[in-house]
């Protein structure tokens, strides 16, 4: 027995070292850790159970018999964060450049399974030159199985990519299945094929960076969600992430305390936000901040389409997704990337039963012939969708402008918005004063004698009855208009009216999201 119990104790260290110590300090020499270094970094201590740990790969051509390396090129497993049950994997370069056999597809579907029976989020750490050429077509069915698991997961489970390396090839489409892609720069690339293919086939030189790095895809793309510096602080930005999110789509978020009042707070500071100049802009961040619970806000995408702002933040403990226009940036027109961003988001909240708060402050969406040949209908159209099919419950709070067709898609009553709040600053009109008389009294100012008094006149008495948010109220479509200063009470009492609501759309089998 103690022979046997040697034996085992040598191959638990030969698993430890996984493509051996030379592989191992040439990831360290890359500024990178190994895969067991990652879930150790990102579980809580000592938390970690690994599965099918002795599985190696059944693949003897092309010199694969003498490189087995038991556990083959990932680590899977369980263990916690914030005490909460996780499952994860991490791709492990240091064995074949972690490439994707058929055995790393077998031991990736079992915590994947195990993941969606258990109702636990799965972490995915990507390191990966993707599916192993030597095993043919055994490897992609190790990749398929893991897409196939990936579509299967969604809005069952919260599920998040960690890129730490090369994610390339078919396989990329495994991080894009899930539902955030977290970065590091310099370290995590992400391209269907790299700078060399690209090169032969188009003739366009790039960098691994430029191509596909993290800033590309924060900024250009939207396929990262968030981006960091260092593998440590994407750790922590996924535990961050987690707390705000439930472990399965029929699982309640935990509360945490909150260290601002509730229902009687109020802060001065929003009554002077919006300038009086209506061609002004102001932060809308600020906003946010000042009303969810201790100023902590998770931005979600934010190089992207920073017209549009998404993330998630808690009102009196609560985790809450908020969606607003930012009117900092292009006056928080909706652009194609805007709609998409929040169409994506909004539906991530409700399959996930996280309430939605809306801060609304838009002119419209962004005119162009770039943004009319690029889809913006159809990609509009999935805000929209978005909005209208979703059942949690839904808060606005419409800041200053509301317009058109803007006003509609942004959490509207129109679209089953819950509670419509209004700002006393609010203009809920289909088009600017200046742009609607310019159609509606073409011919009353054409025929005047002082034209410029007369159309000044037009906009007066336009704004007069569409620069407020009254005519909305008056019409049941805006439910209360409320002092700034009072946004977060209103939001916490709005919450606790919509507590437990079940709202039903119509029997499908599923819907048809314009994509
Ligand atoms: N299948 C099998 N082995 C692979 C592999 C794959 N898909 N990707 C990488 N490897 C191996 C390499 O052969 C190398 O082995 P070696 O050290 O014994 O020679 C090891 O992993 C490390 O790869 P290396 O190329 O030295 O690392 P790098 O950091 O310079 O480059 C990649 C990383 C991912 C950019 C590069 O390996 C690559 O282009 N791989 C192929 C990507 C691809 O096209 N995949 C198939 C489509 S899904």
């Amino acid at each position: 027995m103690k022979n046997k119990i040697s034996i085992l104790s040598e191959k638990k260290q030969q698993i430890a070292l996984g493509g051996g110590e030379a592989r191992v300090k040439a990831q360290h020499a890359r500024g990178k850790l190994t895969a067991r270094e990652r879930i150790e970094k990102l579980l809580d201590h000592g938390s970690f159970v690994e599965l099918s740990a002795f599985c190696t790969h059944r693949s003897g051509d092309f010199g694969l018999g003498n490189q087995q390396h038991p556990g083959d090129a990932v680590v899977t497993g369980c263990g916690t964060i914030d005490g909460r049950k996780v499952f994860v994997y991490a791709q492990d370069f240091t064995v074949l450049g972690g490439s994707i056999s058929e055995v790393v597809g077998q031991k990736v579907r079992q915590v994947m399974e195990m993941a969606i029976d258990s109702g636990a989020p799965l972490v995915a750490v990507n390191d990966s030159g993707g599916a192993r050429i030597q095993e043919g077509v055994a490897s992609l069915c190790g990749v398929g199985d893991i897409l196939l698991l990936n579509a299967l997961a969604s809005g069952a489970i919260p599920q998040i990519s960690i890129i730490v390396g090369p994610s390339a090839g078919g396989a990329v489409y495994g991080p894009a299945l899930t539902d955030f892609v977290f970065m590091v720069r310099g370290m995590g690339q992400m391209y269907i094929t790299g700078p060399d293919v690209v090169k032969a086939v188009t003739g366009e030189e790039v960098t691994h960076e430029a191509l596909g790095g993290a800033d590309t895809h924060a900024k250009k793309s939207g396929v990262a969600h968030f981006t960091t510096n260092t593998e440590v602080e994407c750790f922590e930005q996924v535990r961050r992430l987690l707390s705000f999110l439930p472990s399965s789509f029929d699982k309640e978020v935990p509360r945490l305390p909150s260290k601002k009042g509730a229902e009687t707070h109020h802060d001065d500071a929003l009554n002077s936000i919006v300038p009086d100049d209506p061609r002004k802009a102001y932060d809308m961040k600020k906003v946010i901040t000042t009303v969810v619970d201790n100023g902590d806000f998770m931005e979600v995408q934010a190089a992207f389409a920073p017209n549009m702002i998404v993330g998630f933040g808690r009102l009196d403990g609560q985790s809450v997704g908020f969606i607003a226009q930012q009117p900092n940036y292009l006056a928080g027109v909706i652009d194609i990337n805007a709609a998409v961003k929040a169409a994506r988001f909004v539906r991530f909240c409700d399959a996930f039963n996280i309430p939605l708060v809306s801060f609304v402050d838009v002119p419209g969406f962004l005119p162009g012939v770039d943004q009319e040949h690029g889809g913006i209908i159809r990609h509009g159209a999935k805000l929209i969708y978005a909005y209208a099919e979703a059942t949690v419950p839904k808060i606005t709070v419409i800041t200053r402008k509301a317009y058109g067709g803007a006003y509609i898609v942004m959490s509207s009553r129109h679209l089953r918005g819950d509670i419509n709040l209004a700002w006393p600053c609010a203009e809920i009109a289909v088009m600017g004063a200046e742009g609607a008389v310019a159609v509606i009294h073409r011919k009353r100012i054409a025929e005047a004698v002082d034209q410029k008094a007369e159309r000044d006149l037009c906009v007066a008495e336009y704004r007069d009855k569409f620069d407020n948010p009254y005519q909305a109220a008056a019409m049941g479509y805006v439910d209360d208009v409320i002092i700034p200063a009072e946004t977060r009470a209103h939001l916490i009492k709005s919450l606790r009216v919509l507590a437990g609501k079940k709202a039903r759309n119509p029997a499908k089998k599923h819907g048809n999201i314009p994509l």
